[in-house]
């Protein structure tokens, strides 16, 4: 094939991908299959490769290509990409005898708009509210240029590269688009995608994701644009930032060009003129949206006139002309079918409900936690009760209450003591529930299940974040004999792993998948992130201990406490602070003037006595203890349980074992070394003796802005107060942020809160 022939194929086998993509990904109407799709690709990228000077950035071959970044540029948005007021649903709780109606804030917003706008409203546009990520996308003389995150509304991240692998998305626009566009919709995962995604997941022994929104964000993140191609992503565009050239006159106008310009925009979008016609929209919404294949929690509403966006202006943060009308969380009914018993890290049994499977905000659901027998007594949940369940933060399946007019006739109140016969249901061990505690916990330090969920927490994402140690693979660990201790699985083979015979495992569908063996690729993955997790900080290694009370923010002050691991298992500090605590226990508990219950006045005169030696003995601690400043999150029960750990058996060997492959966890926000504790001037940290309060969507984990608050003097709550200094707040903040307002708590935003950081 001569070069005229070769760009004839070229353009011809080009014109046909572009065709079978639109239909597929756009119209959902596919001509070929799968296996033609791929055999027409693979004859273009090698004519493209024999032809090298006729490659072109927008080839459909382009969508993966180059290697994996080391981390992402920024961009600064040509227009801000602000974010929307939320207005909530009021629940059905908050309805009764008030007279209130549910949507009462869309009315308040309506007359508001009204009022500014000095007269009726021309027209208003709904549309759904995409729970999914938000990205912008610029084409420039058609061409896409860039693709960026959010970020903090100024300055995103460049994903130019994972976007171009998602194909619903254009590369090349046609000639009627405007020269400059920047066209700005949602990535989302559609719900069958995302489960499918999470059965191969587990099928292969990792973690499940939460919701499709997490597991969107997770995919966009990804440096490697490869392992997002494999991922399915989608994008419905919803807005425009910069537009050069014919801008649009009315958000419906830009709806309905979207097509046109190959770009997806969402089938669910009405205009209405009056405020009936508008809570009606959004009552269909609400109707409809179950229906949807992707998960949605709100409607959008416009100022559809976008002459009127200016007169209508913006507060810092949201354009006064749109506002998000946010749903309540989606509540199910279904049947609880049984109740099983999981045992947790520190041995504590947790009762699961398993469930007549139900699909509820964009998931089927079949199991969701209890909690513990005090809460099924209190909302009297019993095995057989129709219940109604809900996604608390549209996340984590809960049961919210029974239907009790469905109650069979037979049912009895729940007694796990008697349901697992008082043992432990994965040992068979004795089983104790402490005095003043709600949980029964199995005592066996041998427990293989304990075994299992420790093994689990200790390579879990947010401890020592081992790849592919998930519950397939800890389990047969622990079955094998390999691991009884966590620490053990440092020193395994890459052979170790990859000859482990995982069982099968029950997917989505309800099918059963094969035995599969973990193989070389996995094992060799998994041994490179255990060597990698040598060099992680003392915090993470404390917290992936599975020490009883001691999460991430205590093991973040232990680790302000203490350079190394092995100061943290001969401290200074924490006996004095277990000692305090029990004294401060004993204190409570033997009040000399008992608000119930008579005391003799000889016993009075003794406890009397008593604690004035103890109040002493307080007194004498905290003056030591006084120069670190300590942090509430690491009380006198943690101390002492961190005490408990390293005098057990299991603690002298997780400190020989780590010894013996010459580990050394270090602390990386040590006090002597950051300034912050005995002998500096506490104030010189930026946030000392600042509380502060965080909420909303940020750009990175919560946890990651508690680390930087904590080590720089700060502390951090969960609910905003008097005592509150700074609310941090991200994306759609809700009711801490109106909280704050009301009491007037300043609020920072992420771009403060760096430049707070930043001065210092
Ligand atoms: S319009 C200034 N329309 O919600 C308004 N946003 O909470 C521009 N979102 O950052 C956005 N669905 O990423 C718009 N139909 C929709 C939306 C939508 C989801 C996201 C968007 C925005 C966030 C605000």
């Amino acid at each position: 094939m001569n070069e005229e022939e070769a760009e004839e194929k070229i353009n011809y086998l080009r014109e046909l991908l572009h065709r079978h993509n639109h239909l597929y990904y756009l119209e959902a109407t596919p001509e070929i299959s799968d296996s033609e799709y791929d055999a027409l690709m693979h004859e273009l990228r090698e004519l493209e490769q024999l032809h090298p000077a006729l490659l072109i950035p927008d080839s459909p071959t382009q969508r993966v290509g180059g290697a994996p970044l080391s981390e992402f540029q920024s961009i600064t948005h040509p227009v801000k990409m602000l974010s929307i007021e939320d207005i909530h649903q009021l629940k059905e709780e908050e309805l009764e005898h008030s007279g209130k109606e549910r949507d009462e804030g869309i009315v308040e917003w309506f007359s508001k708009i009204e009022k500014n706008l000095g007269g009726g409203i021309s027209g208003l546009t709904v549309e759904p509210k995409i729970d999914g990520v938000a990205v912008s996308l610029m084409y420039r003389n058609g061409l896409l240029d860039y693709a960026a995150t959010r970020g903090d509304g100024t300055t995103g991240d460049d994903i130019t590269a994972n976007i171009k692998t998602i194909r619903s998305i254009p590369l090349r626009l046609p000639l009627n688009a405007p020269p400059v566009f920047e066209v700005r919709g949602e990535a989302f995962m559609h719900n069958k995608d995302f489960d499918n995604l999470n059965s191969d997941r587990q099928s292969q022994g990792l973690s499940a994701f939460i919701n499709p929104r997490n597991a969107t964000a997770g995919t966009l993140k990804q440096l490697d644009p490869v392992a997002v191609s494999l991922r399915p992503l989608d994008v419905i565009f919803h807005s425009f930032g910069l537009v050069e050239e014919g801008s649009f006159k009315t958000i419906s106008e830009f709806h309905e060009i979207l097509p046109s310009l190959n770009l997806k925009a969402d089938k669910w979008f009405r205009s209405v003129t009056s405020l009936s016609e508008l809570r009606d929209a959004i009552a269909a919404l609400d109707n409809d949206r179950h229906s949807f294949s992707y998960a949605t929690d709100g409607a959008v509403i416009k100022v559809n006139d976008v002459d009127l966006h200016q007169k209508l202006g913006s507060t810092a943060k949201y354009p006064r002309w749109a506002c998000a009308f946010k749903f309540c969380p989606e509540q199910k009914e279904t049947l609880l079918e049984s109740i099983s018993i999981q045992v947790g890290r520190t041995g504590v049994l947790t009762p699961v409900a398993e469930l007549s499977p139900v699909f509820i905000s964009g998931t089927t659901v079949s199991r969701a936690t209890l909690h513990n027998e005090d809460e099924m007594r209190r909302k009297d949940i019993r095995i057989g009760d129709t219940v109604v369940i809900e996604k608390a933060g549209e996340i984590i399946p809960a049961v919210i209450k029974v239907n009790k007019e469905k109650r069979i006739a037979d049912s009895k109140p729940f007694d796990l003591f008697k349901y697992v016969e008082g043992k432990c249901p994965s040992c068979n061990g004795q089983i104790t529930k402490g005095q003043g505690f709600v949980a029964w916990k199995c005592v066996n330090l041998t427990c293989p299940e304990k075994a299992v969920t420790r093994l689990r927490h200790f390579g879990s994402r947010q401890t020592l974040n081992l790849e592919g140690l998930g519950d397939a693979v800890a389990e047969k660990l622990v079955e094998t004999g390999l691991v009884a201790n966590p620490v053990k699985v440092l020193s395994l083979e890459i052979s170790d792993f990859a000859d482990l015979e995982l069982d099968p495992a029950k997917l989505k569908s309800g099918e059963i998948s094969k035995p599969r063996r973990f193989g070389e690729k996995k094992a060799t993955l998994l041994k490179k992130s255990i060597e990698e997790a040598r060099n992680l900080p003392l915090n993470k290694w404390l917290s992936a201990l599975g020490i009883p009370t001691i999460g991430e923010s205590a093991a973040i002050e232990c680790s302000r406490l203490h350079e190394s691991l092995s100061c943290v298992a001969c401290s200074d500090f924490l006996p004095l602070i277990a000692e305090r605590g029990e004294h401060e226990n004993w204190i409570k508990a033997n009040p000399v003037n008992p608000k119930t219950g008579n005391i003799t006045e000889a016993e009075k005169a003794k406890r009397k006595e008593t604690a004035a030696v103890i109040r002493a003995r307080i007194h004498e601690i905290s003056e030591s203890l006084s120069p670190l400043k300590l942090s509430p999150e690491l009380g006198g029960v943690a101390a002492r349980e961190i005490i408990k750990f390293f005098n057990s058996n299991l603690g002298k060997e997780t400190l020989s074992e780590l010894k013996r492959l010459a580990i050394e966890p270090r602390s990386d926000n040590y006090f002597k070394k950051i300034g912050n504790g005995p002998g500096s001037t506490e104030s010189s940290l930026p946030f000392a003796s600042t509380t502060w309060v965080i909420t909303g969507t940020l750009s990175k984990s919560r946890q990651h802005f508690k680390q930087l608050i904590v080590q720089n003097g700060g502390k951090v709550t969960g609910s905003v107060s008097g005592k509150t200094d700074y609310l941090l707040a991200g994306d759609n903040a809700g009711s801490k942020l109106a909280k704050a307002n009301e009491i007037s708590v300043k609020v920072i935003t992420e771009p403060l809160f760096e430049g707070m950081l930043e001065k210092s």
